[in-house]
């Protein structure tokens, strides 16, 4: 696991997501606030982003338009400012509520890799929750514990948009060959902390159980951020 603390963990960020769109692949984005400097500084990298797909971890069942949406997010930071030919796009269609939208994406993904494979992407891209969650897994939650579905329906969100989800499962994300995690500010420290300091993987902070099978694992923290997990290491 390697941590990056810097006082503005989005150029790296955005540095990282703009070589892995040059080089091509398959890049989940993720939703959230934290992440819409890093893709405005993406976007702003001279890389063409015409081989790449891009996915989603997450996203909330809301239209594509709402102001919720993870999608619109990526539209108004990313997607609408790179230069040249766009990537290819694979959007979640969680408006039709979290178990069509994950049976789509499910079609979507199996289109893409296989039907029977576990989708390999080649970087993942995850933000973290001050509960620890990631993606849609929020603690102790079902969804949590699914190991044969790659992406699924979350009916209760743990936190604020309280409204149904569609997300990729652990499965998915310990298949990446990478994971990058971008988390900003002191109210993620503790966060930070249970989820990457030197406790044991748990169901309580999904974030802990984001460990790639053979892919990197990348954190890109700022200071405040890092925080507890300094003190952890000063023991
Ligand atoms: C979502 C995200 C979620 C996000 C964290 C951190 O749909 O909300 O995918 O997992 O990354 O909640 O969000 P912030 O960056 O807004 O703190």
């Amino acid at each position: 696991m390697e941590r990056i603390v810097s006082e503005d963990p989005a150029v790296e960020c955005a540095e990282r997501l703009a070589a892995a769109a040059g080089r091509g692949g398959h890049i989940v984005l993720t939703g959230g606030s934290t992440p819409a400097a890093a893709y405005e500084r993406a976007a702003d990298i001279a890389v063409s982003w015409a081989r790449a797909c891009l996915w989603f971890g997450d996203e909330r069942c809301v239209m594509p338009g709402d102001g919720r949406s993870n999608y619109a997010m990526a539209r108004r930071t990313l997607l609408d400012r790179v230069s040249g030919s766009p990537p290819r796009v694979c959007r979640m269609h969680a408006e039709h509520g979290p178990e069509e939208g994950a049976a789509a994406y499910a079609r979507d993904l199996a289109r893409a890799f296989g039907a029977d494979a576990t989708p390999a992407f080649d970087l993942i891209l995850l933000g973290l929750g001050p509960d620890g969650h990631c993606a849609s897994l929020f603690p102790d939650r079902p969804e949590v514990q699914e190991r044969q579905r790659a992406v699924v329906g979350v009916p209760e969100a743990g936190l604020d948009p309280f409204v149904p989800r569609v997300t990729l499962t652990l499965p998915v994300l310990n298949a990446a060959r990478e994971v990058i995690f971008l988390v900003a500010g002191e109210a993620k420290a503790e966060a930070v902390r249970r989820a990457f300091g030197d406790g044991a993987g748990s169901s309580s902070v999904p974030a802990s159980l984001v460990r790639p099978d053979s892919g990197r694992l990348t954190l890109l923290l700022d200071p405040p951020a890092a925080a507890r997990l300094a003190l952890e290491a000063r023991g």
